[in-house]
């Protein structure tokens, strides 16, 4: 391939603290949300912690992080995104004061992470809000969690003001319309929660989000502060017009977070939206204002695409699609019912590029899959996951073809560089690591870290800036 990755492209890979770091009442860390969802995040919830929750334990990162960084370190990570566990610093989330310990944690990290001069990329929420918030206030239905995270996020800032550039807001912050207590620590159980709180909830993201925006330029002018978004390109289930606009609606519902944190205002579609529905939104006085914060380039996971239909026979919805949407008859699909479509991820990096013209920062993708540890003929143990190469190949060549095409894109970080708990099904045999990590679902393990072949494949597509693919 031709393309010329810029010359400072930020490759590295992506964990979220409840996935990995385990440890999950240590040093006064205070229980979250994750910690009661022992299968993953549809539930069902548990009253405390139980032992069969794999994110307990995690992949024991907590402990082990000096080691594995060194192993990202090896393959030659640039940046490394990972998410400040809330309850760490805030236990409860509603203190005056912060936990010495937790910050202390992240300090230690983010020192390791320069030692070897790997930019960390921080998310300030990765679906681990702190329970308390979540049995107390109903998550961020309640008004009052913006100023929690507001004095969160100020803390983290101010500490780290000097060891953390790149920062994100909220993981998946779309994901709220689809998994309200994973994503926004709501507790109302989904099928009883009004479309009214929920917009309500949403606007109160926003605002956080776009307050931390502003606040975080206050303290660091040279912060880099980005939203992430779930990003899932629907395309029309057929050429009919119906379809057409069935999934140019469907795209409206997830594009409108994206629309707000760069824009600084509610799109069109959405106040036609609310008006339909009998949806007001309150807002507090400031919260206009705070709105036009707008944030520094736009990140986004891409895992798949995915198609709609204004024909309700054939509303099918796609098997592991949080957002839901139809199956595409075109593609194929992972062991767990994901389906692949490397060309989607030109399609949406061009979609939001002719947009906002902002830098776009890829901060997840991969293929989950279950791998198998060999003892290959030189003795190593290993795994052979051509299957991993050759997906996250097909990927990077249309990220390529979006270079071309123009598109801004600032680095690519591939989700769960180390394999880690997965968040929808809390299985550790949903694996994406180029390290695999010798734990089971059954508890069992040794935590011992194997590198795989992507190990070696990714280190060279690094090392080349590219070339290699
Ligand atoms: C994204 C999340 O939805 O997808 C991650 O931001 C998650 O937290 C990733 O792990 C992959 O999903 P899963 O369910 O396979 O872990």
């Amino acid at each position: 391939m031709s393309t010329q990755f810029p010359k400072d492209f930020l490759w590295g890979g992506a964990v979220a603290a409840n996935q990995l770091e385990g440890a999950y009442q240590e040093d006064g860390k205070g229980w979250s949300i994750q910690d009661v969802t022992p299968r993953g995040g549809w539930g069902p919830i548990t009253d405390v912690p139980t032992e069969d929750n794999m994110k307990l334990i995690g992949i024991y990162f907590y402990h082990n992080y000096k080691e594995d960084i060194k192993l990202f370190a090896e393959m030659g990570f640039k940046v490394f995104r990972t998410s400040i566990a809330w309850s760490r610093i805030f236990p409860k989330g509603d203190e005056l004061e912060p936990n010495e310990k937790g910050l202390q944690f992240y300090d230690d990290l983010f020192d390791e992470l320069h030692k070897y001069g790997i930019e960390p990329l921080v998310t300030l929420s990765h679906y681990e809000t702190p329970l308390h918030l979540s049995r107390e206030y109903d998550g961020w239905v309640n008004r009052k969690l913006v100023d929690f995270y507001e004095r969160y996020a100020t803390t983290v800032f101010k500490r780290y003001k000097n060891k953390v550039k790149y920062w994100l807001t909220f993981n998946e912050i779309n994901s709220i319309l689809e998994a309200p207590f994973m994503s926004g620590g709501i507790s109302t159980p989904k099928d009883q929660l009004s479309e009214q709180d929920l917009y309500q909830a949403i606007h109160h993201e926003l605002v956080a989000s776009a307050r931390a925006v502003k606040i975080g330029h206050q303290i660091n002018p040279d912060f880099k502060i980005g939203c992430m978004v779930l990003s899932m390109p629907t395309y029309p289930l057929t050429p009919n017009p119906d379809d057409v606009i069935a999934a140019m609606e469907f795209d409206h519902r997830n594009m409108a977070f994206a629309d707000i944190h760069a824009r600084g205002q509610y799109p069109g579609y959405m106040k036609r939206f609310f008006k339909e529905k009998g949806i007001t939104i309150h807002f507090e006085p400031g919260d206009a204002e705070d709105l036009k914060h707008t944030v520094d380039f736009i990140s986004f996971s891409y895992y798949m695409s995915t198609c709609e239909t204004a024909d309700e026979a054939k509303k099918t919805k796609g098997e592991g699609n949080i957002l839901g949407g139809v199956s595409n008859p075109h593609l194929e699909a992972s062991e767990w019912g994901w389906q692949i479509d490397p060309q989607g991820l030109r399609y949406v990096l061009n979609t939001f590029y002719d947009r906002f013209q902002k830098p776009l920062f890829i901060v997840e993708n991969g293929l989950g899959a279950v791998d198998e540890l060999i003892t290959n003929e030189k003795g190593e143990r290993t795994v052979e996951d051509d299957y991993r190469i050759n997906y996250l190949n097909d990927h990077l060549v249309q990220v390529g073809e979006a270079i071309e095409d123009g598109v801004e894109v600032m680095g690519y970080t591939s989700w769960g560089c180390i394999d880690l708990v997965s968040a929808s099904t809390a299985q550790l045999k949903k694996r994406y690591g180029y390290i695999y990590v010798d734990r089971h679902d059954d508890g069992s393990g040794t935590l011992e870290r194997y590198r795989k072949k992507s190990f070696h494949w990714y280190k060279e597509v690094i090392a080349t800036n590219g070339k290699s693919l």
